[in-house]
Formats: structure tokens, sequence, C-alpha cells
């Protein structure tokens, strides 16, 4: 029978965690190789928070156990996904779509080799996560890179140039980041109609990365991919994990869904190929209790990093648009626009970290397109984010 798990409120987000010299490298590697006492990381893209409950009892047992032979939680585990996704997203998969993997950005890796060759290919819409852009030349493939639009605060796809650029390098691939980390897109239906129709048009298969399809602010709806029709979903490798919606990173668990067997099996033998074929034990039983009793922890979060991106927009309000924020839809990756502070690139870096105390990330690591924007996680507790702000807006008033 299904544990009862006690409602968690606002104040489980508010404690401050100590994180240091525990590994983390949010807070042990230090930017440029350069130790900043007292500077507040706000870069890699894990919480600062402790993961539901349910998935620290789930781990506990693991230990008491102690035996980590081979493991498989077998079907419920299955049905614990999909019903993730299909309850909260409308995905209507069905658990044999599954394909393991270690973490979303190895998922990517093996589906560029098992569904293209060597020289093909691949379109990405920068800025995006860095990793996109190398992870399609150090696979051997050809990088095709079309710009996000910045129009009236809000980014948008260049469609004529989208379509353009894979006419002319006969892209085999697109690498979509749905929602778009970092700049907070929570795509509409009519604009991945708009993707897919292009795609199916030049024979384009879609790996869809929905890392972040949880983190959803009001007003947005994320839509699967592969939800959009059948024809559409058979051409599509949706990427999931419960990586960052439950702070799950360094245990190393995703799953593909793929409903196309053809596509599912060259997947998986890919997979093989490298020698990958299951998840460990304490990351699959994490997994399950994440999706079996998350939901309710996850509800109270998305609240809590709403009031978190009031707090942030309110505070960059009084920077008199020296540091505007770009409105987010989704994720806890704030994307700042921090080009009336006309700085250079490295200066920049230097401001937020030498006269701020804060460690972001550089938005030109995402893209051309990301010069003069920084990315700041939010994902902290109130009080974090309440210094980090304050320092941020007295060094803006010093310039
Ligand atoms: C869009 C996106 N994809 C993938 C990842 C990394 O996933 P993994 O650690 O599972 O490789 C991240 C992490 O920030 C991300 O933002």
């Amino acid at each position: 029978m299904d544990k009862k798990y006690e409602k968690i409120d606002k104040s489980f987000f508010d404690t401050v965690h100590d994180r240091t010299n525990t590994g983390a490298i949010k807070y042990d590697i230090s930017p440029k190789g350069i130790s900043y006492p007292d500077m507040i990381p706000l870069w890699v893209a894990d919480m600062d928070f402790k993961t539901p409950p349910a998935v620290t009892d789930a781990l506990k047992r693991c230990a008491d156990h102690s035996i980590f032979g081979y493991t498989d939680p077998g079907e419920e585990y299955g049905r614990a996904v999909v019903g993730w996704f299909g309850s909260r997203m409308g995905l209507n998969a069905d658990p044999s779509w599954i394909v393991k993997a270690p973490g979303v950005v190895f998922s990517m890796c093996i589906a560029i080799r098992a569904l293209t060759a060597p020289g093909d290919a691949v379109i990405i819409c920068q800025p995006v996560y860095h990793p996109f852009a190398r992870i399609i030349p150090s696979n051997g493939r050809k990088l095709v890179v079309t710009e996000l639009i910045l129009k009236n605060g809000r980014y948008e796809m260049d469609f004529d140039d989208f379509e353009s650029r894979i006419v002319k390098n006969d892209v085999k691939l697109f690498l979509l980041c749905s929602p778009h980390n970092p700049v907070s897109r929570v795509w509409t239906r009519e604009e991945l109609m708009r993707m897919a129709d292009i795609c199916r048009r030049h024979g384009v298969l879609v790996v869809s990365d929905e890392i972040h399809s949880d983190f959803v602010y009001e007003g947005s709806r994320h839509i699967p991919f592969a939800s959009l029709s059948k024809k559409i979903s058979d051409m599509t490798v949706t990427c999931t994990a419960p990586s960052k919606t439950f702070n799950l990173a360094g245990l190393q668990a995703a799953n593909m869904l793929i409903e196309n067997e053809n596509l599912r099996e060259r997947v998986k033998k890919e997979c093989l190929s490298v020698g990958y074929g299951a998840h460990n034990a304490m990351a699959a039983f994490a997994s399950l209790a994440a999706y079996k009793y998350g939901g309710q922890w996850l509800d109270v979060l998305i609240s809590y990093l709403s009031d978190n991106v009031k707090l942030l927009s309110d505070a960059l309000e009084t920077t008199g648009g020296k540091i505007s924020l770009i409105r987010p839809e989704g994720t806890y990756l704030m994307w700042l626009d921090c080009r009336e502070l006309h700085m250079t690139d490295e200066e920049l870096d230097d401001f937020f970290l030498k006269s701020a105390g804060l460690y972001l990330n550089s938005g030109y690591i995402f893209g051309r397109g990301g010069s003069g924007f920084m990315r700041m996680n939010i994902a902290c507790p109130k009080s974090t984010l309440e210094t980090a702000l304050s320092r941020l807006t007295h060094a803006v008033s010093k310039i």
C-alpha cells in the first residue's frame, strides 16, 4: 500500500542548508579557479533545497538494505514515469517507450549517434544550454545554428531562418530545448506545431530535451512535443529526467520516451554499444519515489519559485533599466539583460563576482546572442536570494 507522506509547506524551502565541502560543484568549484570568500553561487542548475521526504526515505531504505546488486524496480517504475507525464502534461505514453539513460546530455549524444550518420547536420536554436553546441561536433556531426530573436522582451523562433538553414544544410536532426534554457520560454502549441511542420516536411527528426518541463509559471503550459500528434510523436525522441524537478542530478538517472519502435530500437542498440543498460539502484528507487510521491512537494516548490521570481523582478526594477529580467515562463534559470550596463562580457563577469559577490553563468557561453546577458539560478531559499539581490542592487547603484 502507498505510504502517506505529510504535506509540506513553503517553510520547507526556507531552510538554508550548508552545502560547502559536500562535493557540491555549485559551492566547491570556484569561478576561473579563483576563490572569492563569501560569494553566493547562483550558477549551475541544481537547487539548494532538499529532495521530497519520500525520496530521502527510499534512499535510506536502499542504504539500510546494504546490498547493491543489479537492480530493477520492475513494472512499477515504468508506470510511475509515464503516469507522471500523462497526468501532469497530457503525454499519453506507454511504459514500453522508455529507454533508460544516466543523463539527458548522454541521451542526446546517444540519439545523435543512433539517428544520424557522421557528417550529418544537426540544428539548434541559440542561446541554448551550452552542451548542445558541444555534443554535435564532438560526435562527428555538423553544427547548424539558428538564432532566437528577442522581440518586445520575449524570445521567438525565426522560423524562416530555421527552415532555410535546414534546407541549405540538409539537416537531419533538431535538438529542441523545451522549455528553453536559458531564455525561460515555454513554447506554445502553435510554435511547436510550426517547428514540427517544418521538420516533418524536410524529414528532420526531433530530439526534444524536456528536462525543465515541470517548471512552468502561471500563464504558460508545457506541451510535450510528442503529444502534438501521433505523426509527430513518431519522429520524436523525448528526453526527460527527475533530476531538475526533484534535485537529483547527482544520482544520474534519465528516461528517453520513444514511441516509434524503429527509432527506439536504434537508440537502445546505441546505448548497448557504449555498455549502458540500467539505472543504478539508488537512482532507480529515488526516481520511482519522486514520481510516485513528489507531486505535492513540486506544486509548493513552483509556488515558492514564483515568489522568488517576484522578488527578483521587484529588485531589478530599482536598477532603472540597467539590468532587466526577461519575463520567465518556465525554469528556475532567470535570464538577465545587462546590456544597459555597457560592459564587455569580461567586465560583466567581474562586476558580478567582484562588485556584487555573486557567481552567475555568463550569457555568452550559451551562444553569440547571450553576450551582455547573465543567467541566474533562483532555486534557493528566499533569504539567500534577498541577500544576493541587495548586494546586486547596491553594486549597480555604485556604478
Ligand atoms: C536543458 C538541459 N538539458 C540537460 C541538462 C543536463 O542534464 P543531465 O545532467 O541529465 O545530463 C541541463 C542541466 O542544466 C539542462 O538545463
